[in-house]
């Protein structure tokens, strides 16, 4: 599925957060949203993720805009398509880990919950209560959701920033995999491992610090 943001602009109150961005993330690739902290990477991303509508410019899914789509087209979007590995979002503390997986009840030993966690690296803690969960473990809780819904797009927010270089790798490889198969997979990040592992990179236009809507 090909996801891209045409002249995409984000307003919060009279503050002009992101103006004019085009990208443009296609299947089997990763992305790489770029630029200095504060310059909108995490909120183009949401906006691509149809978190968050944009004030201006529109998101298209293979041509068609979704992100003027009716309420129940986004939740299909969701739902049938997409997954977000986010920082501090998502990951339900209380629920045990395979919970976390399939977002349902599922039998003790679930093969496909167990197989999705083993690819993440957190095979044998699906009774774990997931607040027992690192950062980095939990973002990997996240992405082994995605494989087990077998996600077409993933949406990324900085997951190697609290990584030490060999979990850095290791997730670099996880996403990469997930690429390789066909996925559509945007990724907003400033490390240049990271960067460097994506077939193509969106430098964010510069903060838009003194501009605001009249
Ligand atoms: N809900 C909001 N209300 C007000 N301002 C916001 C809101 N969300 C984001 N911003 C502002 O928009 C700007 C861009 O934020 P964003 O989180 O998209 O940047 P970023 O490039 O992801 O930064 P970082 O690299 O630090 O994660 C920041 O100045 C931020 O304070
Ligand atoms: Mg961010």
């Amino acid at each position: 599925m090909i996801i891209e943001a045409h002249d995409v602009g984000v307003a919060i109150g009279r503050r002009r957060i992101i103006h004019g961005e085009s990208v443009r993330c296609a299947p089997g690739q990763m992305t790489a949203l770029t630029g200095p902290s504060g310059s909108g990477k995490t909120t183009l991303l949401h906006t691509l993720g149809l978190l968050l509508p944009p004030t201006t410019g529109r998101v298209t899914a293979d041509g068609t805009a979704i992100s003027s789509g009716s309420p129940r087209a986004r939740r299909a979007f969701w739902r049938d398509h997409a997954a977000f590995v986010l920082q501090d979002y998502g990951i339900i503390d209380d629920e045990p880990v395979a919970f976390n997986v399939a977002l349902r009840r599922t039998r003790r030993a679930d093969p496909k919950v167990r197989a999705a966690l083993e690819h993440v690296g957190l095979g044998g803690r699906e009774g774990e209560p997931a607040g027992h969960l690192s950062g980095g473990e939990k973002q990997r809780l996240a992405l082994a959701r995605a494989v087990y819904r077998d996600a077409r797009v993933l949406f990324v927010d900085e997951p190697t920033a609290s990584l030490d270089a060999a979990n850095r790798e290791r997730v670099i490889g996880l996403f990469t995999d997930f690429a390789r198969r066909g996925a559509t997979v945007a990724i907003a990040t400033h490390d240049e491992h990271m960067i460097a592992a994506c077939a193509h990179r969106h430098e964010m236009n510069e903060p838009a610090t003194t501009a605001s809507i009249h």
